[in-house]
């Protein structure tokens, strides 16, 4: 139990650290066709916070603990960080980003994770499920993403 509660911490720190630098980039982005961008990027930031209450709701449910400091999450993170293009209007280069280090290291934590409950499955359906449903969305966010391309 004490592996998996880390698992969806170190997931957890990623969600938010996706949603921090989602609202940056939406915040940043410019040029002639920034705006459907920038709204996709603020859409979804809030469907990663939403995943990283879901996970502390699971993790508390699981008698564990959301971790507690603030300056630990960049530590304990799959994803510490999501690099940018400096140029702002290099909306190809802000997509490729969130694509590449945000959805597609999410699907592959999210995979991991739901491998290694499969053969506990019967012990711990409610976290399978949560999994699965994050997993979706983080399916469906690379796609939106990379309809832009
Ligand atoms: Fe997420
Ligand atoms: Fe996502």
């Amino acid at each position: 139990m004490n592996k998996l509660v880390k698992e969806l911490n170190k997931a957890r720190a990623d969600e938010w650290i996706a949603h921090y630098y989602y609202k940056w980039a939406a915040d940043v982005a410019c040029g002639i066709n920034f705006k459907p961008v920038a709204d996709t990027l603020d859409e979804i930031a809030k469907d990663e916070l939403e995943h990283f209450d879901e996970l502390s709701e699971r993790i508390i449910e699981l008698q564990g603990e959301p971790e507690r400091n603030f300056e630990n999450l960049v530590k304990i993170a799959n994803a510490p960080k999501i690099t940018f293009p400096k140029d702002c209007h290099d909306l190809e280069g802000i997509l490729k980003a969130v694509i590449e280090q945000g959805e597609q290291g999410a699907i592959d934590v999210y995979n991991r994770i739901l491998k290694s409950l499969g053969s506990c499955f019967d012990k711990d359906a409610k976290t399978f499920h949560l999994i699965q449903h994050i997993l979706a969305e983080e399916i469906e966010h690379e796609e939106a993403f990379e309809n832009f391309l």
